[in-house]
């Protein structure tokens, strides 16, 4: 397989020059050039132009318009244009419009119409890609293949009648015997038992909630059925062209599908990502996609497929993105290991329902800051050959994991969750710490990484329990969360005290939950905010929250302690005098088990004693004061520093910057202000016994 990677990083974005007359082409490509273009995505929603009628298909404008890209030496990740059924489709074919969960049939009129069990869909699709592979297959311009957009993006579960029956053939498949889905299932509850798979219809909207393990296994299953489109497209493509490689671009930290399950199947892993300009929150959860998309390809470049160059039209206020931020997001995406940075759209619509959202090109032309900003990354990025390729390796692990996700998020719980709140907040702990962080599967190699960070691993398998105490004997400092291991992969729940296998890694049992007030309420609920004290154990080295006491909410549970050492107990409350934090030595490592959500100084601190223990090399360069979020990230040999904050920081790292030529000694950097540093050594060493705890007044970021 040809690597898609050019010498210089991937610069484009979708052009879709079917909503343009074609006197609007040349300058297209001109202006393309000028802004130091290489890559444009073509054809994403062109399914009813290249096939206006039913087997009929009319190929020339496209042909013109790859032979323009090519004379001008624009390379081409052409899609398969299978993401939008054209009207006729869905008038040939309603039965294969989606059905909603209360058994609403969708209409055509917007985009992505289909189910993706129909199998008229399949066939049409499959019969449209087969015709653009033979066609383009050898086209000079053509260096990757774009197989639909955004898998489930709008519909990612279907609930018809075909659905429904291909469910039951994935139950089937599954299972073996109803008897064993029966058990799997739990059926005995409330009169639920089957006779037959043909019994079994999607969870649909019924009058209590439905069956815990068939609606997971429903989410599972639709995960599984998406897939199965893509795969379809992608095995006529490798039939007909085996020498070009296939992306489909996900939507980050996305909720629809289980990317862990997609990635194997992408040469190339590619991302589109729209955080909002207007939350000072944006680049911190921006960054954790990023990750994700740098370990869902297990290290490899990845490809930021779209962003906004400006404002997106989906949200209730749409915000610019301020001058400067665009590019610093960009940085960030580079740093983070992406070897391209695409946006939707090349040019601003001037009709249809995305014209107020931003692009390359604006509605008001080249004369504007927009198109500056555009013009200045293309050129910048042009000079940044050194970074393709290029690792950026991570320190710390971050345990992800959808079904954990899908059921935790379920009703009949202790509690309400948002199970990416409670990723996000130990990913930005870890970061705001100086460390980079893969997110990884629980149950693969995290050996590799001296922390590990478990949090609210609710569907625990025995094999991950496995692994993660193979980390812990490995040597790695291990944090385990709160809501870890309550149930297996059939949810059914872990008898004698929760946790499973992990009791013997971590030392503890759980006797009892005890939500806090005032988490994820209920809409018109009076928000209570309950609140829990932690405070460090009397009589215990090292104790975590040296600096007082912390607090925490949302949750707090009853453990007992069989081998662990108590860290932190309860102080005051219904819990008082039980153990908050615990630490467990297993192997050559450490294994903590952490039973509430405390606060970000609380989180912090717990990350820092982590640092400590397994002698981490933090990669933070120093920083003055008063910053926001400020990112540092190694790739490579380049240090990437990128200020999200509202106040400039000032560096003190020795070396040069690659985009300004200035040395970096000193240098201050503005809002969305970015410095790509080729140092010789940034690195902090901190080995275990130094003292890392800074006073509280000092802002975590430059740490
Ligand atoms: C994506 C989609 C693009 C465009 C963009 C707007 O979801 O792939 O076609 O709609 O959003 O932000
Ligand atoms: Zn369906």
């Amino acid at each position: 397989m040809n690597s898609p990677f050019a010498q210089s990083p991937w610069f484009g974005g979708d052009y879709n020059p079917e909503q343009w007359p074609e006197a609007v082409w040349e300058e297209d490509v001109d202006l393309m050039r000028r802004a130091g273009v290489n890559l444009v995505t073509v054809g994403v929603f062109a399914w009813s132009l290249l096939e206006p009628e039913e087997g009929r298909y009319e190929f020339g404008w496209l042909d013109d318009v790859l032979d323009l890209l090519h004379a001008n030496g624009l390379k081409v990740d052409l899609a398969t244009a299978t993401a939008s059924p054209p009207p006729w489709f869905s008038h040939a074919y309603p039965e294969s419009l989606p059905l909603t969960i209360d058994g609403v049939r969708l209409s055509p009129g917007s985009r992505q119409e289909y189910c993706p069990s129909s199998p008229q869909y399949r066939r049409s699709a499959g019969r449209l890609v087969r015709a653009l592979a033979e066609r383009y297959g050898d086209h000079p311009a053509v260096v990757l293949w774009h197989i639909n957009n955004e898998y489930g993006c709008h519909v990612s579960r279907c609930y018809c009648d075909e659905s429904a029956a291909a469910f039951r053939r994935w139950l089937e498949a599954k299972y073996g015997s109803i008897a064993a889905l029966n058990e799997a299932w739990g059926t005995a509850f409330w009169s639920q038992r089957f006779s037959s798979f043909a019994e079994i219809l999607p969870p649909r909207t019924t009058p209590a909630y439905a069956n815990p393990t068939q609606a997971l296994d429903f989410d599972r299953f639709s995960s599984d059925e998406l897939l199965a489109c893509y795969l379809s497209e992608k095995a006529i493509l490798r039939e007909v062209t085996p020498g070009l490689p296939v992306t489909t671009n996900f939507m980050g930290v996305f909720r629809g599908v289980d990317y862990w399950s997609w990635a194997p199947h992408v040469d190339v892993v590619s991302d589109d990502l729209y955080p909002d300009p207007a939350d000072p929150a944006g680049p911190r959860a921006a960054a954790m996609a990023r990750d994700l998309m740098r370990s869902l390809g297990r290290g490899r470049p990845w490809i930021l497929m779209e962003q906004a160059a400006g404002a997106v039209n989906t949200r209730p206020s749409n915000a610019p993105k301020a001058a400067g931020q665009m590019r610093a997001l960009s940085y960030q995406a580079l740093a983070r290991g992406a070897d391209g940075i695409l946006f939707f759209q090349w040019r601003q619509s001037a009709a249809g329902a995305e014209k107020f959202h931003s692009a390359m090109l604006p509605h008001a032309g080249t004369e504007t800051r927009v198109w500056r900003e555009v013009e200045r990354l293309g050129s910048e990025l042009g000079g940044l050959g050194a970074v393709m390729g290029t690792a950026t390796r991570a320190q710390a692990a971050l345990v992800f994991d959808w079904d954990s996700w899908w059921a935790i998020e379920q009703r009949g719980l202790p509690a309400a969750t948002s199970y990416l709140a409670l990723v996000s907040r130990w990913h930005a702990a870890l970061t705001e710490a100086g460390l980079t962080v893969d997110l990884v599967q629980a149950d693969a190699g995290l050996t590799a990484y001296p922390i590990v960070v478990v949090p609210s691993l609710f569907v625990m398998t025995d094999a991950q329990a496995e692994a993660i105490d193979a980390a812990a004997r490995a040597g790695s400092s291990v944090l385990v969360t709160d809501q870890t291991g309550i149930v297996d992969e059939n949810l059914r729940a872990r008898l004698g005290g929760y946790l499973g296998e992990l009791q013997s890694t971590l030392g503890v049992w759980i006797e009892e939950f005890w939500p806090l007030a005032g988490a994820w309420a209920r809409p018109g609920a009076i928000p209570v905010a309950e609140e829990a004290t932690i405070a460090p154990t009397v009589g215990v080295a090292g104790a975590v929250f040296v600096d007082g006491r912390a607090t925490a909410a949302e949750w707090t549970e009853a453990v007992h302690v069989r081998e662990a050492e108590v860290q932190a107990v309860f102080v005051g409350g219904a819990l008082d005098g039980w153990p908050a934090l615990t630490r467990n030595t297993r192997g050559a490592g450490a294994a903590w088990y952490l039973a509430t959500r405390p606060d970000a100084d609380g989180r912090a601190a717990l990350v820092r004693r982590l640092i400590t223990e397994s002698g981490v090399r933090v990669e933070r360069p120093v920083l003055e004061p008063g910053c926001g979020f400020v990112e540092s990230v190694r790739r490579g040999d380049l240090l990437f520093v990128i200020n999200h904050g509202a106040a400039p920081v000032s560096l003190a790292v020795e070396g040069t910057d690659l985009l300004s030529g200035d040395a970096s000694l000193g240098m201050l950097l503005p809002q969305h202000g970015v410095a790509v540093i080729a140092a010789a050594n940034v690195d902090v060493q901190l080995s275990p016994g130094t003292s890392t705890i800074l006073p509280k007044t000092v802002p975590s970021s430059i740490r």
